[in-house]
């Protein structure tokens, strides 16, 4: 029987123009660059833009990075936990400014929403579809309090986008791992119209051990170590929890993308945007085995390892 795997063709990002550094949130909040740095790793995020509009900016240049056009795709997805409307799915708002004509849905699996939507897309390509594009864009800025000096410096927005295409012969996403546990789920919330409330530290305890985990699983899936992984793609919550992943997995964090610094927490973009990064900064060769994990609210959690092949 032939197979009908999925390859990463096209990969962009998009970060609205407005910086807010930390010197700035010194000035209206209880805080310090110096404490932000310290205990996060954030020196400054970019904030603006609707979930739309950076998704539209960041999903078209994918296309175009891919060598097609929007009537090429067949289905969008779009992982957000910041809806720019309860109803319709932003993605038809994205579908209908691209000029695509296929179907499109957003799913929420908060900050770990792109490697949920990946996962996604590679079975709507192993099950007839051509070219999926899926997206990652949040907008935290419209549910945090900006008086909350506990999570107002972390969260910010932005955004990226790969395109799944079709190919002969097994997928290029080798191996993924997805997980909730719903009875966590007062740790991380925003009510209908509220702001995000947070159990900070919990949520940190918490993440290192599902990512771990996640990300041993998906490699056992994919059928390697993880010294076959080239490049760890981790969500962009805080340094320490992702310093403190990468010794339990005994990943060095120089093979570890990094953007936090200059992102803060963007949730479903912040993989795609580390992603985006170092590869235009050459830190990925075609063959290279990649490992991307996120965590999140809900509390979910998702790996996927993923061969580099554009
Ligand atoms: O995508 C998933 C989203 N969320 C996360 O990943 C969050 C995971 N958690 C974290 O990243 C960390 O727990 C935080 C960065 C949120 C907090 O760091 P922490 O090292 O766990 O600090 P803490 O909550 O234990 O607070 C230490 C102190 C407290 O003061 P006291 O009680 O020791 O007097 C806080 O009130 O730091 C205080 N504090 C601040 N001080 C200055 C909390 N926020 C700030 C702030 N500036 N912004």
């Amino acid at each position: 029987m032939s197979q009908r795997g999925a390859r990463i063709t096209g990969w962009a990002s998009a970060l609205p123009d407005n910086v807010v550094t930390n010197h700035d949130l010194e000035k209206t909040l209880d805080t310090t660059h110096e404490w932000i740095v310290e205990r996060t790793g954030i020196h400054s995020r970019h904030i603006g833009g609707t979930t739309a509009s950076l998704s539209v900016e960041s999903g078209g240049k994918a296309i175009a990075r891919a060598g097609l056009t929007p009537a090429d795709i067949d289905i969008v997805v779009l992982a957000t936990t910041t809806p720019d409307r309860q109803v319709p799915a932003t993605a038809s708002t994205v579908q209908q400014e691209l000029g695509i004509k296929g179907g499109a849905f957003d799913i929420n699996a908060a900050c770990s929403g792109f490697v949920y939507g990946l996962t996604v897309g590679n079975g709507l390509v192993a099950t007839g579809a051509q070219h999926v594009l899926v997206i990652g864009t949040d907008t935290l800025r419209t549910i945090t309090d900006w008086d909350d000096r506990s999570t107002a410096v972390l969260f910010a927005d932005g955004s990226g986008s790969m395109v799944l295409s079709a190919t002969d012969g097994p997928s290029n996403i080798l191996g993924t791992s997805l997980t909730s546990d719903g009875s966590l789920e007062r740790l991380l919330f925003a009510e209908r119209g509220g702001n995000l409330q947070m159990v900070g530290k919990e949520v940190f305890r918490n993440a290192v051990g599902y990512m771990v985990g996640t990300s041993r699983d998906a490699l056992h899936k994919a059928g390697v170590t993880i010294d076959d992984i080239s490049l760890v793609v981790p969500h962009q919550a805080n340094i320490r929890i992702i310093e403190a992943a990468c010794r339990r997995l005994g990943v060095e964090m120089d093979n570890v993308a990094i953007v936090l610094d200059h992102t803060g927490n963007t949730s479903s973009a912040s993989v795609p945007l580390a992603f985006v990064e170092a590869e235009a900064a050459g830190r990925v060769a075609p063959g290279d085995l990649i490992l991307m994990t996120g965590f999140g609210a809900g509390m979910t959690a998702a790996s996927a390892v993923i061969r580099w092949d554009p």
